[in-house]
């Protein structure tokens, strides 16, 4: 399964058969997990056959059956929420085409002691539900492209490409609280792209921005165009 494909694919899921990880998808996962971290400085960590971290919760999304889940934890910063996004859905593909689903939670989770651990200034920002979903989940409204950039039918096809993949995205609520700008080439040649968030009353715009970035990046080719802030 390509990343694309993955992207199609994937759909949050909240409840999961009683199956344990196979070791090779474990290590796998493992694996990819150190790479992120390594790049990011986020300190990812995957928990597996621990049962309490999404049980008896009573808030947005009900889960069952979660025994496998990330800790995204990293160092207070004014880029950890961003990056947070960024990583952590590189993680959720690569899930994805292992063959595993997974939902985002960033407020349906709670921390159990022992379970993962913290060096000094890190604090947990979310965790990423994961194991064999009870359905693969089920596609939920999206925007259209129009209405989240400013894309047009005369925009390069890698442009367009981007947005497609940006637009089917996981966001927090599915609000879908951003912005993406084609704008003409810089001095060195290349298209640029501004990637905004906008205002939400629920927050959590800068993990979803960072999920949405990666996602352009797969969709449309990183090579074709560089990012302006
Ligand atoms: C940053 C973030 C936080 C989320 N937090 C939660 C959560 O706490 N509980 C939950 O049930 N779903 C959570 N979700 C899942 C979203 O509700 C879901 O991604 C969105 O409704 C879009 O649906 P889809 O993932 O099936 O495309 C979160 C998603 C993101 C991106």
């Amino acid at each position: 399964m390509t990343l694309l494909e993955a992207i199609a694919a994937r759909h949050s899921v909240r409840k999961y058969k009683d199956l344990p990880l196979p070791q090779d998808v474990v290590e796998n996962i493992q694996q990819k997990t150190e790479t992120v971290n390594a790049e990011s400085g986020l300190h990812i960590q995957l928990v597996t056959n621990e049962p309490k971290g999404f049980k008896g919760l009573l808030c947005y999304g009900t889960f069952k059956g979660v025994k496998n889940y990330l800790v995204i934890a990293g160092k207070k910063g004014q880029d950890l929420d961003e990056k947070v996004g960024y990583y952590g859905e590189q993680l959720v593909l690569l899930a994805q085409q292992l063959g595993l689903n997974t939902c985002w939670a960033a407020l349906t989770y709670q921390k159990v002691k022992g379970a993962f651990t913290l060096n000094d200034d890190e604090k947990v920002i979310c965790f990423i539900a994961l194991g064999y979903g009870e359905t693969q989940g089920s596609m939920r409204k999206h925007k259209r492209v129009e209405e989240l950039s400013n894309a047009t039918e005369d925009s390069p096809t890698w442009f367009r490409q981007g947005m497609e993949a940006a637009r089917l995205a996981p966001t927090a609520i599915n609000q879908q609280k951003f912005h993406i700008e084609y704008i003409d080439e810089g001095k060195n040649g290349k298209p640029r792209v501004k990637a905004e968030r906008l205002f939400s009353f629920f927050g959590y715009t800068k993990m979803d921005l960072g999920i949405v970035k990666l996602h352009f990046e797969i969709g449309a080719g990183k090579e074709n165009f560089e990012w302006i802030s």
